[in-house]
């Protein structure tokens, strides 16, 4: 019988992660790239010393109990915690690790690319070159956007990702970085960025851009009240988490032209169907959670989440602990 121990994953991680494991553990995923079903993912966990799981799973009392006392390790694949209960990890001496840092250059990418395709309208550009609309050169006001040059930019969550998507702003020539939080951040002068209240925040920026990490009190943060406190000609940018966003307050914001656009690399649910109505939007612009998909990034995070899941087999300090 193998002494080899044995790790449960949710879903294949890329090859050198996937590698990594197998050289030292008995590894059984589920071998789909679709989520795992919760039947799935209860038998699976059964008996595992380990676990590597995504945010689409959820962590909870139900998944320890089925997995047994021997589980030792969680790594989750992602930046985001609110799928895993930390606490009763705590509480069981289960360590979790998670992957952060690695993936926050791609994230602020996928950020700014947002940016730029709701405000110079690449959704609508691109659709007029496929659909027959592209005429003779404009030189009037056809698809004409709005410039990140001399504009104000509101980070609402000024870490990691907030600040590295404000420094690749920063060339662009924004003119003001605001931020709201919890708490002022020293690295805001890095990038002359000024602390003020959500609503303000919202009246002054040219485009919001959502970059915190969520919690309960944010849930439905972007609603009718905060849209109807952007200005008429705000953008505003998702790449954290679509509960920040009540949804159909977003809806109504773009049709009614509250707001200029939106672009949104996360939604409630995800995938989001197909017959939502925000697809049908010029002026909304939407990715399937792309925020992390380099594969730069993705090799990073396999890596990370495995040797999360390695050292705490063993006992010894995670590269990435969870603070529990
Ligand atoms: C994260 O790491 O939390 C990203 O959203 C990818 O899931």
């Amino acid at each position: 019988m193998s002494t080899r121990p044995v790790v449960f994953v949710t879903r294949c991680v890329p090859p050198n992660g996937m590698d990594m494991l197998k050289s030292e553990c008995e590894v059984r995923t589920w071998p789909n790239d679709a989520v795992i079903p919760r039947d799935q993912l209860l038998q699976g966990v059964k008996g595992a010393d380990g676990l590597l799981c995504h945010p689409s799973e959820k962590i909870d009392q139900e998944v320890l109990d089925a997995a047994g006392p021997q589980l030792k390790v969680i790594g989750t694949m992602s930046v985001g915690l609110e799928h895993l209960d930390l606490a009763l990890c705590k509480s069981r001496n289960i360590h979790v690790g998670y992957t952060p840092d690695v993936l926050t250059d791609a994230t602020a990418e996928m950020t700014v690319g947002l940016l730029l395709a709701t405000s110079r309208r690449i959704k609508e550009g691109f659709a007029a070159t496929v659909n027959g609309g592209w005429g003779t050169w404009n030189c009037g006001l056809y698809l004409a956007g709005k410039e990140l040059s001399e504009s104000t930019v509101g980070i609402v969550g000024l870490g990691r990702i907030g600040l590295a998507v404000a420094k690749r702003l920063q060339p662009f020539g924004v003119q003001k970085f605001l931020y709201s939080g919890n708490s002022e951040k020293s690295w805001a002068s890095d990038i002359g960025a000024e602390f003020v209240p959500f609503d303000k925040l919202l009246q002054n920026s040219d485009f919001v851009v959502a970059c915190c990490s969520m919690n309960p009190q944010n849930k439905g943060l972007f609603n009718k009240d905060a849209f109807s406190k952007m200005k008429n000609s705000a953008i505003f940018v998702n790449t954290s988490r679509g509960v920040l966003v009540n949804q159909e307050d977003l809806l109504q914001a773009l049709s009614t032209n509250q707001i200029l656009a939106a672009g949104l690399d996360v939604t409630t649910p995800e995938p989001l169907p197909r017959d939502n109505p925000l697809f049908t939007l010029n002026n909304c612009v939407i990715t399937p959670h792309l925020g992390s998909a380099t594969t730069k990034a993705r090799a990073a995070m396999a890596d990370l989440v495995c040797r999360n899941i390695l050292a705490g087999l063993k006992g010894q300090p995670l590269p990435k602990p969870v603070p529990l």
